[in-house]
């Protein structure tokens, strides 16, 4: 008979955007000319003067285990960059070093959640959010959102929503947003936190893309917002996206004490600390990485003004401009209810994309935004040009057969 699976595990599916990343990477090595916009990750190298601050730990034997929270001189920096960035007031003692922000947000999670409490989620959402909720036997709870609110929740809707739960714990905001790129304004934040408060829900707020935000938007953390609201807030930020650092794996959360101490302990637990050359490279970037995230900014900007000009000019296909992150996600249900060939749904189109015509790109319902696909622009111009042309021909030869 064999050893059964966990009921916790059966109920986490594969990462929808991982597979079609692998998928196209193999049909690269086999070979295959494939253009990837599935990746999650930028396609720029790690700056030069971070790679050296790694070097220099090796060089001088920094390798051992480090205090499982970080060491004190990144949770410095930590706290600086939070100050300089944020205007937020965090003692060091108050942020938790881990291994990428995603092993932040499960800490966290194990740490608030009990069983069956209820996590609300804004729907276009990053895909792990459902299956962290789901590890630690909670709920989440989807918070549905259109191309015409800039895919963003509102108070009334987040209030409506929390009356109706039996336990509601925690919401997780992502501004800006994958896979979406909206940004939330001050005023939204400050109306979303105040409904927060009224119900004591916990805002676990990541803020990871906070450094890719285009046309001159600001990015506000909704923990600075007030007192009161950093006292409800966790903030999950990292290194992986604005310095080009994935690989790395370092992303941290800040909060109230109470909390990040006990996910602490969780993390003592599980991983222990950060890659001690890590941490030391992670001080160099967030100390002296400001200039490589402008030129990265730049092109990323450029890039989306190209991707989504582009796709708007393709027939019945609606795309937002995203104000943040390195994705655009159009809107291909008029492709889904028209073409010949018996395309039912994005995941199904996305397979006749990549098969068909060598294109990969991620589809909606992987997000819980089926209609939609997500794009990466995290490729270059060349590949934008040339996957883009192979898009709108797999479109044209779906409805005209
Ligand atoms: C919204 C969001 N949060 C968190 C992460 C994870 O970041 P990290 O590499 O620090 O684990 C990602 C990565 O794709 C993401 O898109």
């Amino acid at each position: 008979m064999g050893i059964q699976i966990s009921h916790r595990a059966k109920a986490i599916k594969p990462s929808p955007t991982l597979m079609v990343s692998s998928l196209a990477k193999q049909m690269k090595a086999e070979g295959i000319d494939v253009i990837n916009f599935g990746v999650g990750e930028p396609d720029f190298n790690t700056p030069e003067v971070i790679k050296d601050a790694a070097r220099k730990a090796i060089d001088d034997n920094f390798t051992r285990y480090t205090n499982t929270a970080g060491i004190i001189e990144l949770r410095e920096t930590i706290s600086a960059k939070l100050k300089r960035d944020n205007n937020l007031d965090c003692d060091p003692n108050d942020i938790l070093v881990s291994p990428g922000a995603k092993a932040s947000i499960v800490f966290v999670l194990m740490t608030v959640c009990d069983p069956r409490d209820e996590v609300l989620i804004p729907s276009p959402y990053w895909v792990s959010y459902t299956s962290q909720v789901e590890m630690v036997d909670a709920f989440p709870v989807l918070l549905p959102t259109t191309m015409s609110s800039n895919f963003k929740i509102n108070a009334k809707q987040l209030e409506e929503a929390i009356i109706s739960l039996s336990s509601p714990k925690a919401l997780i905001l992502n501004s800006p947003n994958n896979p979406t790129g909206s940004v939330y304004t001050k005023k939204e934040l400050e109306e979303i936190a105040k409904v927060c408060m009224k119900y004591n829900i916990l805002i676990i707020s990541d803020e990871i893309y906070e450094k890719l935000i285009y046309d001159g938007e600001e990015h506000v953390s909704i923990a600075s917002i007030s007192n009161e609201v950093c006292e409800h807030t966790i903030l999950i930020n990292g290194v992986s996206k604005a310095y080009a650092m994935t690989g790395w794996r370092l992303g941290y959360a800040a909060g109230p004490s109470k909390i990040i101490k006990c996910a602490g302990r969780i993390q003592s637990h599980t991983t222990s600390c950060v890659n001690s050359i890590t941490q030391k490279a992670s001080i160099a970037a967030l100390n002296e990485g400001e200039e490589s995230i402008k030129a990265m900014r730049s092109e990323f900007e450029k890039r989306r003004n190209f991707l989504v000009g582009e796709l708007n000019k393709i027939p019945n296909i609606k795309c937002c401009i995203p104000k943040g992150a390195f994705y655009a996600m159009p809107n291909v249900s008029y492709y889904l209810q028209n073409n010949k060939i018996g395309i039912k749904d994005s995941i199904e189109l996305c397979e006749y994309l990549l098969k068909k015509f060598k294109v990969a790109v991620v589809p909606g319902a992987a997000f819980g935004a089926e209609g939609f696909i997500r794009f990466s622009y995290a490729t270059g111009m060349g590949n934008i040009k040339k996957g883009l042309q192979r898009f709108e021909k797999g479109l044209k030869e779906s409805i005209s057969r």
